[in-house]
């Protein structure tokens, strides 16, 4: 085995990963892995520096249309450096034995897998997770993610996703923080944290992979997979800052991701990789590709494997996730002198730095621990923690007469295919975790009962009414389908003998996430039918939305008493929705992405420019102004939004003074006070708006929150600092600037109820 000093290690990464450069220790230690991955590549055929490049699926988990080989042979051939999709410590740690005891340079292997949002203890979706506006919790979930994945075997996650998006119909907005660049960017900065640790040293720190580079989340149409095509300042201002926060804070991979960009994939975009990531933003660590992209730039209409494959080198891509036109083509294309040997070098010593950076040189197996695996995983530490991240993600979106929180007494009806479903708990990235060990929603909520309430059940609907439409949106977590009239019919029963109905209804978990988009954002017709029906009894009706994405709820809204958004939960979502319904727990969560009237309206976000006539009554139809026909400009529930059980009263805004002097600063105040009957957080935000600038800029644009704790009767002054960095954007030469001017600063409880003054920079 290839050994390294590893006391002198740690000083490597903590000098490389904390960018601290200008020490003479990180700069001795970099040397060192230099020297380390110099002499290795010495002794390195051609074929095996382009085995590292090589990353094959290892097919548990199938994430596109393409299986590889037979892994061992490979690996004890050197033809791969690591593989994805696979669990089991057992299984991993067999093929790292493999590659470091029977492979001809025991070179170790990257272990990866899409760690998204728990590994066995399964937290909320990332869009979920980020409505918390709790960055702390975020960072918490990956650290407790990275602890249990690296037990398992596992060195490398393909997170966190930072794709920004502004459209409910594409199913991967499930995945990222939402609509807001700067949320965004404090969520990447968390998550990155969380998962490397310190320093990459520790057996449970792992590399992040900040994906999908980039501006994946702006596919035209809301399609998956689609066009972007974006001009480079609304990139610079509203998209990229989340993936350069990740790279500031040391991300150790980045993935691109599968669409175009000016034309070109991102997978071979030279301009993107190369000269926007490693050269301007000093990205100096390990760049992946997304699943078979490579290979299909066929498809794209740029290339054939071969060429693309030396297209995607060119420009900056380091290694090749499963469509292997590196490993089989490279070399011919070296021979023909369509690329340099230098390209296939810097490639490979990417790898082989990331693997040194985390170690597995001096310790292959540091990662795979069958004891930790048996004391590490979905221990009842993690799972208390998933709890309450969950509670904090859940967003009231309409609470009638004070509907909720439910009294624990009389007869309480859960209906909905959503109730008992234990296979659509978590959402889409858990295909790792053992199902069958997490409790459901009706458990959840008849142990809160306990003897107090009684809690009757009915499924009450399918998802879909046909069949196969509700295959489809299942997909791998199917649901039994069974006679629509006869549901109903029990679920009719069940709620007459009921005080109060609380309706599980939504999207199934695979309705979300990759290859899930979607035109029509209701939800689904045979649920619909279900509320309709509840909703008829005059019973007082909860509905607990699951859901991945924001969803056209305007009826919903209009009609039912109490709106509570649960999204994808985790596995402990029973528990969490039954500490919120209770009033164990108040709501807090806050919207990071606009809840639309209507499909036709999309993309929407708060954060958008004026027109020249903006409708200023935002009325429906104002004819000569920008709006619609028929539909207002009004989203149904804007940024920020969410309710509480309690009632947060905001004071005046009060600024220390109408000029921010130049390299001074301004403080903005306000003092919100609980005057409800129930104690909880507040999410406090500010906005601010550039009046008149060289190029035109949003109506408002999130700048700062504080998320406080206020008990019942307390009050609570919010402070702001405002400085000239908080007026800073890209003008159209793409300098980084702020224009001294005129500025409104906006404080509330969302993007929409704000108060309003202005200032002067100078
Ligand atoms: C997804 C990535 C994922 C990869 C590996 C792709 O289809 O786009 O987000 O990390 O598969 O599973």
């Amino acid at each position: 085995m290839i050994t390294v000093k590893k006391a002198r290690l740690c000083y490597v990464l903590l000098g490389i990963l904390l960018g601290c450069s200008c020490s003479d220790v990180s700069r001795d230690e970099a040397a060192e892995m230099d020297r380390f991955v110099t002499e290795l590549m010495g002794k390195m055929t051609l074929h095996e520096k382009l085995g590292q490049l090589n990353l094959p699926s290892g097919g548990d988990m199938v994430t596109g249309t393409v299986m590889n080989g037979e892994l061992s042979d490979m690996i004890r051939k050197q033809e791969i450096g690591g593989f994805f999709n696979v669990k089991g410590v057992r299984r991993i740690n067999a093929l790292q034995r493999l590659a470091v005891e029977e492979s001809r340079l025991k070179i170790p292997l990257l272990v990866g897998a899409d760690v998204i949002h728990g590994y066995e203890t399964i937290f909320p979706i990332p869009l979920a997770l980020s409505c918390s506006w709790d960055t702390l919790a975020i960072e918490r979930m990956a650290r407790i993610s990275a602890i249990e994945a690296s037990a398992d075997g596992i060195n490398w996650t393909f997170s966190p996703m930072v794709d920004i998006c502004r459209d409910a119909r594409w199913g991967r907005i499930a995945e990222g923080s939402g609509e807001d660049p700067y949320l965004g960017s404090l969520m990447a900065r968390a998550y990155v944290r969380g998962y490397q640790g310190n320093s990459l040293q520790g057996n449970d720190e792992i590399l992040a992979c900040v994906k999908h580079f980039a501006l994946y989340g702006a596919s035209e149409s809301g399609r998956d997979y689609n066009t972007v095509d974006m001009s480079r300042l609304r990139m610079y201002n509203e998209y990229l800052a989340p993936y350069k926060a990740a790279v500031d804070a040391g991300v150790g991979s980045v993935m691109s991701s599968f669409n175009i960009i000016d034309g070109i994939p991102a997978t071979a975009n030279k301009w993107l990789l190369t000269d926007l990531l490693r050269d301007e933003w000093s990205f100096g660590g390990l760049l992946v590709t997304d699943y078979n992209s490579i290979a299909e730039m066929a498809s794209h209409g740029i290339a054939p494997l071969k060429e693309a494959s030396v297209r995607a080198l060119k420009a900056g891509t380091d290694m090749d996730m499963v469509s292997c036109g590196f490993l089989n083509t490279l070399e011919e294309s070296l021979k023909e002198g369509k690329i340099m040997e230098d390209q296939i070098n810097t490639a490979c010593r990417r790898v082989l730095e990331a693997k040194y950076k985390l170690g597995l040189f001096s310790n292959p197996y540091k990662y795979g621990d069958t004891l930790r695996v048996k004391e590490q995983l979905y221990t009842a530490e993690h799972r208390s923690a998933a709890r309450a991240i969950a509670s904090e993600t859940f967003v009231l979106l309409k609470n009638e007469n004070h509907l909720l929180p439910l009294g624990l007494k009389g007869k309480i009806a859960l209906v909905g295919p959503m109730a008992d479903a234990r296979n659509n708990m978590c959402g889409m990235w858990s295909m790792a975790c053992t199902a069958s060990r997490h409790g459901t929603l009706l458990e959840g909520i008849r142990s809160a009962a306990g003897d107090k309430a009684e809690i009757l059940y009915a499924k009450g609907s399918n998802v879909y009414e046909d069949a196969e439409m509700e295959k489809a949106a299942a997909g791998i977590r199917p649901l039994e389908h069974e006679d629509n009239r006869k549901l109903l019919d029990e679920a009719l029963r069940v709620a007459s003998r009921a005080d109060v109905i609380v309706a599980a209804l939504g999207e199934c978990a695979e309705m979300s996430g990759e290859s899930a988009s979607r035109t029509n954002l209701e939800i689904p017709d045979a649920q619909q039918n279900l509320l309709k029906a509840l909703l008829k009894t005059g019973k007082p009706v909860v509905l607990l939305l699951f859901t991945g994405r924001p969803l056209v709820l305007n009826w919903e809204d209009a009609n039912v008493h109490s709106i509570l958004n649960v999204w994808f939960g985790g596995s402990e979502t029973g528990d969490a929705v039954a500490d919120v319904l209770f009033g164990k727990v108040t709501p807090s969560g806050k919207l990071t992405t606009t809840f639309p009237r209507s499909v036709g309206q999309l993309p929407l976000f708060y954060n958008h420019l004026n027109t020249g006539r903006p409708d200023p009554d935002n009325r429906v139809f104002n004819r000569y102004a920008s709006n619609y026909l028929d539909e207002s400009n009004e989203p149904l529930y804007p940024f920020g939004f969410g309710l509480s059980y309690t009632d947060f009263v905001y004071g005046d805004l009060q600024i220390s003074s109408e000029t921010l002097p130049k390299n001074g600063e301004l403080t903005a105040s306000v003092t919100v006070t609980n005057k409800g009957n129930y104690d909880g957080y507040e999410t406090v935000q500010l906005y601010l708006r550039d009046i008149y600038a060289e190029v035109a800029r949003p109506v408002k644009e999130l700048k700062g929150f504080e998320r406080i704790f206020l008990k019942s009767g307390e009050s609570c002054d919010v402070k702001f600092v405002i400085t000239e960095d908080d007026l800073k954007f890209y003008n159209s030469e793409l300098h980084y600037i702020y224009e001294p001017g005129e500025f409104e600063i906006m404080i509330g409880t969302n993007s929409r109820d704000v108060k309003t003054k202005c200032f002067i920079a100078k």
